[in-house]
């Protein structure tokens, strides 16, 4: 079977992993980690940086030190991985369910100034939900796909309306918006994930990028809220550290960002001349605002049954022993959030289930990326009409 997005382990991994062996750096105390923080920051574009045991739980911390607290709403993309939801539920808040814009599958910012404009008012400092009653209290923009949301337009908005904005981000380590680095963007705090399907993996963990002072925030809650050396805890923090063998395996594979990145836009790249002039179909989101991450690879159905030629497509490849996958399935259709307040979400809805992801690990052979064009030729050449 070709995978469809597996880590890359070509490096040094194995080293720094009898590094920690050697020395006895297993856990969240090690030089890997503060040198992981310090390559994750560059890469970012900005300079303090906190590891942590997921992105998921990085996100969580980020969502608390802008102040997210119990029964708030935040705005969120409904197009997204359902950790972005479960970070703003962690915190007992609720998140507030926006459309993504047709042309970068991410949050629409006309949709958001909408939102806000018409069913928010503010009271003293705070914005409220008008319906709820709820108090209003960030924006999780997502990179879809590794793909920088408009931010120059979400921040503006986020600035008029005195929301914090904290970015999931989790894919999007190299993505660039308008020239400058994923991270260096003007939003509060921004999160990546290194789990096992990113371009660069710890194996799992995650890093909290942006200002300074919400960093160390961060870096607090998710060591236990300890002060000093000593058993004194200020709040009710968490245990959400890296481990230096989980940043052993990411310094390694940061050493690889650059040569991970170019494949990745070689893979897009491959698939785009691969299948571009094959009708009905169009290809995952590229607009000029971004130079993406390329994070994961495939096309979307334009046909009148996308969903059902999704379906079969990813049958036919499986069959023939490629891993082809769906997207996301927008947040208001996961039984936990069913009932989320949300604008009306008809790009998530139409987009979703047309979406094909095809092989993209970093290691796809050009013999590999072949069959897999040929093979989808052949199912387009071939399908019942
Ligand atoms: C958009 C998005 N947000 C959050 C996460 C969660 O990151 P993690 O798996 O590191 O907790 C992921 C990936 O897993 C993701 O794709």
């Amino acid at each position: 079977m070709i995978p469809l997005c597996i880590p890359n382990i070509s490096g040094k991994e194995a080293a720094y992993l009898k590094e920690c062996v050697d020395t006895n750096f297993v856990s969240t105390v090690g030089p890997f980690v503060s040198r992981f923080e310090q390559m994750v920051a560059a890469a970012a574009g900005t300079s303090s940086a906190v590891a942590t045991s997921a992105g998921t739980t990085g996100l969580h911390a980020a969502l608390l030190a802008v102040g997210v607290g119990r029964d708030d709403l935040v705005f969120c993309p409904a197009l997204t991985f359902i950790a972005s939801t479960n970070a703003i539920s962690h915190c007992g808040a609720t998140p507030w369910l926006l459309d993504v814009d047709r042309e970068s599958w991410t949050l629409d910012p006309a949709v958001l100034a909408a939102a806000i404009d018409r069913e928010t008012e503010r009271r003293g400092s705070d914005l409220y939900h008008v319906d709820s009653g709820r108090r209003v209290a960030a924006i999780l923009p997502v990179f879809t796909l590794g793909t920088p949301a408009d931010m120059d337009a979400i921040l503006d908005i986020a600035r008029r309306a005195a929301l914090p904005v904290v970015v999931d981000a989790a894919a999007a380590l190299g993505a660039t918006y308008k020239g400058r680095p994923s991270g260096a963007l003007g939003a509060d705090l921004t999160m990546y994930s290194f789990n096992g399907n990113k371009t660069v993996t710890a194996g799992g963990g995650g890093c909290v990028v942006g200002d300074a002072k919400l960093v160390a925030k961060v870096r607090h809650l998710t060591t236990t809220a300890r002060v000093g050396a000593d058993y004194d805890h200020d709040v009710i923090g968490f245990n959400y550290r890296m481990t230096n063998l989980q940043a052993a395996v990411g310094c390694a594979q940061m050493e690889m960002l650059e040569t991970f990145l170019e494949a990745k836009r070689r893979i897009a790249d491959g698939y785009r001349q691969g299948l571009g002039n094959l009708p009905g179909i169009g290809f995952f989101p590229d607009p000029e605002w971004t130079q993406s991450g390329y994070w994961f690879s495939g096309f979307v159905f334009r046909t009148a049954d996308g969903a059902g030629d999704s379906r079969a497509l990813r049958a036919f490849l499986r069959e023939n022993g490629i891993d082809a996958r769906p997207f996301w399935k927008p947040m208001h259709l996961q039984a936990p959030y069913a009932n989320a307040p949300r604008s009306l979400l008809p790009v998530s809805e139409d987009l979703w289930e047309r979406i094909v992801t095809l092989p993209c690990s970093t290691q796809l052979t050009d013999h590999e990326q072949s069959k897999v064009i040929e093979a989808v030729r052949l199912w387009h050449r071939e399908r019942p009409r």
